[in-house]
């Protein structure tokens, strides 16, 4: 139906005779002339009718409208002098048509596919129109070519590509599981996987050696802006390997990736921190450290002091860390609405000192002591001008919060550099995490990862409290860019006998154990190697390096907030034979 693409029609083809086929883009009726722009998936050309060319065609094209389809023929021409538009790839020329077919008509579009930005609502709805918006499909287009990127990188690397099931069992990463019912055993349950974190511990012990996959995982929880129930992964597994060995052949992918996307060389070996030092000075564990900014820890300047609360934190054991901002003017407005906002992200109170040249001026600056002043200047070295923001609680929390309120004031202030992309490896994550929900202990990255030193004891030694849980590192690391995680993994524990520990660790039962993960503990007793992998965020590394916002943008077709698909409609009732072919009975439904 056609022997050229619109949009890449070239001035040394004026005079030959093309057929071209595609979508009615831009239409101007100039009275005798009309002009479309027609576009396919290259981009757009004009087209031009003209009576004196073909009287038939100009009449056909008087019936066209936005988004019909044709297929035309005509001669390639320049355009006029004066007429050109240099914007775009096929400016300088034209296509003078004497045949015309409507393919196929369109209704009136919900939205016009430019000068308007629709809804996202709209967007999701019409996904296909949205598509054809020519920013909208250049997302997907670096998507398809990313995927080649990651592919030709892995089998130039000796991996191995495989697909591992859907229908699954449960592996835990610390989100829900989706479920699907089965009707050949009735009232069995797959899960839908969080990972194919055992599949690939798996292949490592068939002896694949190097392991990748770009795959679907499911995870049902609490939807963001970087978050999805079904995204996908780069999933890599290694044998024989260390931390070093995985951190290596993740950032030669970082760099094609980053190359083939943004056009620039990533400059390697990536940064690195470790978890303790990236929570001290930035409150998380994942800093954006397009901006410094770190904290400071004032505690020890505070020890002796008699100002309220501050001597309550530190008799508490707590911590009082401080922030700088520098080279910004703010008033005291600005002041009291950082105290708010302070206040919104849960600390009880937030402290500003101005640097002034008389000393402090802040509300407080009365109750601290010339010394308490004069070592916060000397530790923070801060000049005329300057605020310093100081806030106590106990250690987990003031770190936290002040995480927090540093990305307020980088945003606030303008201290981020939005052009810049940092990466950077937070290392040495501790092995295991308390939480509230459970009231034990569970694996900060998932079971299967392994302590730094012996574990062998480590169960005894956390009962006899001869080691405190909290201190316990793992050998698992993250990849963070710009305040976004975008990877983590781990080296696994390889030995059978290892891993029953590190279930005893978690409180597991034995039982529970081999109901659960038997088919694993039974593989690492059959010679299995050591091993280690880790997996990134497909959508959130495409959505970062394309500077987007959300990880809607950079899958085709996303869910909403509320995890519907706009488009389909899922999820939906099924019919009653099928919940009774799968014995099942809805007790409920959520309202819409
Ligand atoms: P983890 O759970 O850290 O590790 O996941 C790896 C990466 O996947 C991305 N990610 C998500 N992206 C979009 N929507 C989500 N809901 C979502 N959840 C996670 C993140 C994250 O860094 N099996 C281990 C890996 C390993 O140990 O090798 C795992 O899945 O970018």
């Amino acid at each position: 139906m056609r022997d050229r693409y619109c949009g890449t029609l070239k001035k040394e083809e004026i005079g030959k005779r093309v057929n071209l086929s595609g979508w009615v883009f831009r239409r101007r009726d100039h009275g005798g002339l009309i002009f479309i722009d027609l576009r396919d998936v290259t981009g757009i050309v004009q087209i031009v009718f003209s009576p004196e060319i073909s009287k038939e065609a100009h009449e056909i094209a008087g019936e066209l409208r936005h988004e019909y389809v044709i297929s035309v023929s005509g001669k390639v021409d320049k355009r006029p002098e004066g007429t050109e538009n240099l914007n775009i790839p096929t400016g300088e020329i034209e296509v003078l048509v004497d045949a015309v077919e409507i393919l196929n008509t369109c209704k009136p579009l919900p939205f016009q596919l430019e000068d308007e930005e629709p809804s996202e609502s709209l967007r999701l709805k019409y996904r296909y129109l949205d598509m054809r918006r020519l920013d909208v499909k250049k997302v997907f287009m670096e998507r398809s070519r990313a995927y080649k990127v990651v592919r030709d990188y892995f089998n130039d690397h000796n991996f191995y590509e495989f697909e591992t099931p859907f229908f699954t069992k449960s592996t835990p990463e610390g989100a829900r599981d989706f479920i699907v019912p089965s009707r050949l055993s009735t009232g069995m349950f797959y899960a839908l996987p969080q990972s194919p974190q055992l599949f690939k511990q798996i292949l490592m012990i068939a002896g694949f050696d190097r392991y990748f996959q770009i795959v679907r995982c499911f995870r049902d929880e609490d939807l963001r802006a970087d978050r999805q129930p079904e995204f996908t992964q780069i999933d890599v597994e290694m044998s024989f390997v260390d931390v070093d060995d995985v951190l290596s052949i993740s950032e030669g992918l970082i760099g094609e990736l980053f190359e083939a996307i943004t056009g620039h060389k990533l400059v390697l070996p990536l940064q690195r921190m470790t978890y303790r030092e990236a929570m001290e000075l930035y409150g998380t564990d994942k800093p954006d450290l397009r901006f410094d900014m770190a904290m400071y820890n004032l505690t020890d300047i505070f020890k002796g002091t008699e100002f309220g609360v501050f001597k309550k934190t530190v008799d508490e054991g707590g911590e009082i860390k401080a922030l700088l901002l520098t080279d910004r003017t703010l008033t005291r407005k600005d002041l009291d609405t950082s105290v708010e906002v302070a206040k919104e992200m849960g600390a009880s109170g937030l402290v500003w000192m101005r640097v002034e040249e008389e000393g402090f001026q802040s509300p407080v600056a009365k109750y601290l002591k010339d010394e308490e002043k004069e070592r916060i200047k000397n530790l923070l070295k801060c000049k005329n001008g300057d605020v310093v923001f100081i806030m106590a609680d106990r250690k987990n929390r003031v770190n936290e919060i002040m995480g927090k309120f540093r990305l307020y004031l980088g945003e606030k202030y303008e201290l981020i550099d939005k052009k810049r992309f940092q990466f950077l490896w937070v290392v040495d994550f501790p092995l295991l995490e308390y939480s509230e929900e459970e009231r034990r202990y569970v694996a900060r990255h998932h079971p299967f990862t392994s302590p730094k030193g012996k574990i062998k004891g480590l169960a005894d030694r956390i009962e006899s409290k001869d080691i405190d849980p909290e201190s316990i590192i793992a050998r698992a690391y993250d990849l963070v860019l710009n305040g976004v995680e975008i990877g983590g993994g781990s080296i696994r524990i390889h030995r059978a006998d290892d891993q029953m520990e590190m279930f005893r660790i978690l409180n597991i039962k034995e039982e529970e154990a081999r109901e659960k993960f038997g088919f694993l503990l039974e593989a690492l007793e059959m010679g299995a190697p050591p091993h280690g992998g880790i997996a990134f965020g497909f959508d959130r590394i495409l959505m970062m390096l394309l500077g987007l916002d959300s990880i809607r943008d950079v899958i085709p077709f996303p869910k909403t907030q509320k995890g519907t698909c706009l488009l389909t409609g899922a999820p939906s009732k099924v019919p009653q034979k099928q919940l009774n072919e799968l014995k099942i009975r809805v007790l409920g439904e959520t309202p819409r």
